[in-house]
């Protein structure tokens, strides 16, 4: 759900403040994104102060020349590797007061594994981010210290420190020669790199999937419109290195929540930070994918998604009423395309307010029966949930009814100004209040809350949207200003800016009264109601000063580059000077907000159904949300590029542990069209979450609403849902191990240079590979066929390609063909798909044996019921094919009632004289060099899976 419609709104509206306000919104409109709400907090709250980004100012004092560092004075060896304390040489405060004395920890924690940690000595306002927010590593007792993969090494009198690969001699980070800065407001390392590196990581932005020489990734949690090269929705402090010198790839992880920046230049990278102390974690790999699984094992492997999460998932913004939704569940049967799970985004809300819903527009009764019906039809329904909560106007009888409010203020879960006083923000239902996941009742809080919601309106799923958070005021918009509180005016119509939703005066009789007349008075009223509170931003007028203690909060002396608005730490967001239960300070947790709630979310879920696994799409995240959530690429735009994107990005995600991952296909912001529609609902057919989404006001783009998307869209579909069992398996492999679904060629094939940073092709596992078409009007594509001797079959014809390795082969993709190719090697697992995963699930298996040049392929199948938590009983299946021979062996308690039915082997150089199962002669065809075996259902009975089986040809 958008927040750059709004911002651009708002841009508009506030270009336009001296004008009238009314005009504003209709002279905006006439842009592509137009505003569809008219915020009634008064304008100047939302500005703040103008910040001038350190490296957008040429006068800005470089930190790494300035600084004069420190030396070591003591270092002892400890049984884990060594422990010191570091002196400051010089004091030159540059950003913030310097540290005078540091000590130093080094952890040889396990063969790969190897943690620096530096804070100062005197941990006095000094934010450590706890284990409880943010789990450290563990230490692996049974390893052996000598078989380190790693070393730590330093220099004394001018402190620097280098970790080397024992393996290879080669130095893979080192700060040497570039002081260390370490104040209360900035800390500053800078190490070299390889000329020509390969890193990619630090997130999130949106970018390809390599970082290069002049980017500068900022790293701060905001809810805006997917840009390019900025800070976005979540934070991933983590890089991988991979180098082709040596055939080995790194990661590195800083544990820290603050707000940070990191440069890139032609050999060395700097990691700024403006909190917090310095805990590095270096993973040695040496494979991109060991160095993936070593770090996701760490931060927290991803959850469990239930079997259903697998299906297609549709969404709009703007659908006024529950019949819009309802005749689009319709309109997908009427036109027999797959439809598993419908998604609902703000519009199903009572005035934007969590845990209501609209009772003349969703009434409850049909809201009720409609999702029942879904149930029925083994359907699934997942609402939007926003961060903020509502505060209500106490002076207005029917708005003060507003339970979720007056609870947590009971029980007191919401964050606080410094003086104790609520919090107050603006967002979607107006000025609201925060759930502050640090309070010990917030939990509680959530559980009650979302239970009574699911007991009314019995959702399957919860989409965390508005989660870093975001809040519209500057500040608190100020403690009392909700006494005047008024009702957003939503825009379900928006050539008609000054209507509320359908039905509003009749459901809303109180407000509607006050708000009809406060309508015409909000131009002026705007520009007179401005009173300053406490802890609003426009109060505060010192900028960018050094600041003893914990230094100057909301204005820090180093400004990071953060891209919304004016820069302010605050614009958009819940301020740095907000306060959590235990003191500490938003500024220093900002970025686990999002991360913080999903977890909540997730606990809610469980509290109420134990052991099924809860669905979240989250919006915000940080390192280890992939416990509690999967995610969507956010707010993103209906153009090609924006669809290319998609593709580093789901690489970006599966490295940060967050393998269910998908973008809004067919784009959110602006208007799509036939053909990158028809493109799109194909490619992201094989993303693991699947779900096409748009802003309101835009034209639908449900998949039906063109003939070439219907028959693409079915085309892809089929694929996809034959292919369940075998995203069912990878889910699981990821589930256990932090292994990505989709995988980046250079991580399959890590030691071919050529393959570096290559982004417009993606495997799935290690077995298909796709190729999109990612530019408008063509009818081909181009993509590369890694392997030494390695074989690609085409998925839809079973032929065998005549591929040359490293060579960029030109694919036929007619609009409605996506390119697909299976690697030799290999056997997948497939179900003939039905109308839903539970109907797919009902139907017979087949197998996909694609042979190697050696006539050998391997595969595996993992099944159980789909939805425990605690799974006591699965099946795991393994299948190996040589010499003209396939087993399949099993072992797992799980009961599989369907039976294999065909199996197809790619890559058999002449007719078998029969083919035999269990010794039982099976019917065939072979056609192409490609075994098709029908029909094995009538001779095997059911539950093939659960007993060992022989194939023979
Ligand atoms: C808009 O602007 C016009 C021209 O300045 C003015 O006459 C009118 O009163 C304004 N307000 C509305 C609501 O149209
Ligand atoms: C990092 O260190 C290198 C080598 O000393 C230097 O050239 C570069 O300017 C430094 N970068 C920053 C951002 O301080
Ligand atoms: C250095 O270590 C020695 C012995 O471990 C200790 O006696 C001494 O106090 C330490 N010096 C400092 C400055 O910490
Ligand atoms: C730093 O080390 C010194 C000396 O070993 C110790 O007294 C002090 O408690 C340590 N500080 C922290 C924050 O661990
Ligand atoms: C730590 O720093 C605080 C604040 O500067 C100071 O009050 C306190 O005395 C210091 N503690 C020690 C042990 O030096």
């Amino acid at each position: 759900m958008i927040l750059s419609t709004i911002v651009i709104a708002l841009w508009g509206f506030i270009s336009f403040t001296t004008a009238d306000s009314s005009n504003s919104t209709t002279d905006a409109a006439t842009t592509s994104y137009v505003p569809i709400f008219q915020n009634a907090i008064p304008p100047a709250l939302t500005i703040g102060v103008e910040q001038l980004p350190n490296i957008n100012n040429d006068s800005a004092v470089d930190a790494n020349v300035a600084a004069k560092g420190y030396s070591v004075v003591n270092i002892t060896n400890t049984a884990r590797g060594l422990t010191g304390i570091l002196k400051l040489k010089s004091a030159t405060n540059i950003y913030g007061y310097d540290f005078e004395y540091l000590n130093l920890t080094v952890e040889y924690q396990s063969e790969q594994r190897l943690n620096v940690h530096i804070e100062p000595t005197n941990l006095t306002d000094v934010f450590v981010l706890p284990d409880e927010l943010v789990p450290k590593p563990k230490i692996d007792d049974d390893y052996d210290f000598a078989r380190s993969d790693l070393v730590f090494e330093y220099d004394e009198e001018d402190f620097g420190f280098e970790i080397v690969r024992s393996s290879t001699g080669e130095t893979l980070f080192s700060t040497k020669g570039n002081p260390l800065v370490f104040s209360n407001q900035f800390i500053q390392f800078n190490t070299t790199l390889p000329q020509g590196y390969a890193i990619s990581g630090l997130g999130e932005s949106i970018h390809g999937s390599l970082n290069e020489p002049g980017l500068v990734k900022t790293l701060f949690a905001n809810g805006i419109s997917n840009p390019i090269d900025q800070n976005d929705y979540g934070v991933h402090p983590v890089y991988f290195d991979q180098r082709y010198s040596s055939n080995t790839t790194h990661g590195v992880f800083w544990r820290s929540s603050a707000p940070q920046e990191v440069v890139f230049e032609e050999t060395s990278l700097t990691w700024r930070s403006i909190s917090g102390v310095i805990d590095l974690y270096f993973f040695s790999g040496p494979d991109p994918k060991d160095v993936i699984t070593q770090y996701v094992s760490q931060i927290g492997l991803p959850a469990m998604q239930p079997y259903w999460a697998l299906g297609y998932h549709q969404c709009k913004w703007g659908f006024e009423t529950i019949d819009d939704v309802i005749d689009v569940v319709d309109n997908f049967k009427k036109f027999d395309i797959k439809l598993e799970a419908m998604w609902s985004d703000i519009d199903y809300m009572d005035s934007f307010k969590d845990f209501t819903n609209d009772p003349y527009r969703y009434p409850t009764d049909k809201y009720r029966k409609f999702l029942d019906d879904l149930h029925e039809n083994n359907q699934h329904y997942v609402p939007i949930f926003d961060a903020g909560i509502y505060v209500p106007n106490p002076n207005n009888a029917t708005d003060n009814d507003y339970e979720p409010f007056h609870l947590g203020n009971e029980t007191d879960v919401f964050l606080k100004n410094p003086d104790g006083s609520l919090y107050i923000g603006s967002v979607w239902p107006g000025y609201t209040v925060f759930p502050d996941f640090l309070s010990n009742n917030t939990q509680e809080y959530f559980n009650i809350l979302f239970k009574d919601w699911y007991n009314r309106l019995p959702f399957d799923g919860i989409w965390a949207d508005m989660n870093e958070a975001a809040s519209y005021c500057v500040g608190s918009c100020g403690s009392g200003r909700y006494f005047d509180n008024p009702v957003q005016r939503a825009g379900y119509r928006f050539s008609d800016q000054n209507s509320y939703p359908k039905g509003f005066n009749v459901s809303n009789a109180t407000e509607w009264s006050s708000i009809s007349k406060s309508i015409a008075a909000t131009a002026t009223s705007t520009a007179t109601t401005i009173s300053t509170s406490s802890s609003s931003s426009l109060s505060i007028d010192a900028k960018n000063t050094l600041a003893p203690g914990r230094g100057n909060i909301n204005y820090p002396p180093y400004a990071i580059n953060n891209m919304i608005g004016n820069h302010d730490l605050a614009f958009r967001q819940i301020s740095p000077n907000a306060t959590h239960a235990d003191g500490t300070l938003e500024y220093d947790i900002h970025n686990l907000f999002g991360m913080l709630e999903e977890k909540a979310i997730y606990h809610a879920l469980l509290s109420f159904r134990p052991n099924k696994r809860p669905f979240i799409i989250g919006r915000s995240t940080f390192a280890g949300a992939g416990k509690y959530t999967g995610r969507w690429g956010g707010d993103n735009f209906a153009d090609y590029y924006m669809m290319y994107f998609s593709i580093p990005q789901a690489f970006a995600f599966g490295s940060f542990g967050l393998p269910f991952f998908g973008v809004d296909a067919c784009g959110f912001n602006g208007n799509t069209d036939m053909e990158l529609c028809s493109r799109w609902m194909q490619l992201a057919s094989f993303f693991p979450f699947y779900r096409n989404h748009n802003v309101i006001k835009a034209i639908p783009q449900e998949p039906y609403r063109w003939e070439a998307v219907i028959s693409a869209t079915k085309t892809s579909m089929d694929v996809r849902y034959s292919l369940l069992p075998y995203y069912y398996t990878l889910l699981q492999e990821s589930h256990v191990s932090g292994m990505p679904i989709l995988r980046a060629l250079s991580w399959q094939f890590p030691y071919e240079s050529t393959l570096s940073g290559v982004d417009n092709q993606f495997f799935v596992g290690d077995v298909l590979i796709v190729t999109p078409v990612l530019e408008p009007g063509v009818n081909y594509t181009k993509g590369v066929f890694p392997g030494n001797g390695d074989i690609y079959y085409d998925y839809y014809t079973h032929e065998r390609q005549n591929f040359t390795t490293g060579k960029n082969e030109t694919l036929d993709a007619p609009l409605g063909h996506i390119p697909l190719h299976i690697r030799g090697g290999y056997i997948i697992p497939t179900q003939e798909p039905g109308y839903t995963t539970t109907e797919s699930r009902q139907n017979p298996f087949g197998l996909i044996v694609a042979l190697d040049a050696k006539g050998r392929a391997s595969g595996k199948l993992y099944l159980d019921d789909g939805e425990s938590v605690e799974v006591e009983e699965s099946l795991n299946v393994d299948f190996v094919a040589s010499n003209n021979k396939l087993v399949g062996s099993s072992f797992g308690q799980f009961k599989v009632d369907q039976p294999l039915a065909n199996v197809t082997v790619l890559g058999v150089d002449s007719k078998p004289e029969k083919v035999l199962f269990n010794n039982n002669t099976a019917h065939f065809d072979y056609t192409n060099k490609t075994i098709f075996i029908v029909g094995l259902d009538k001779i095997v009975g059911n539950g093939t899976f659960n007993k060992e089986f022989t194939i023979n040809w």
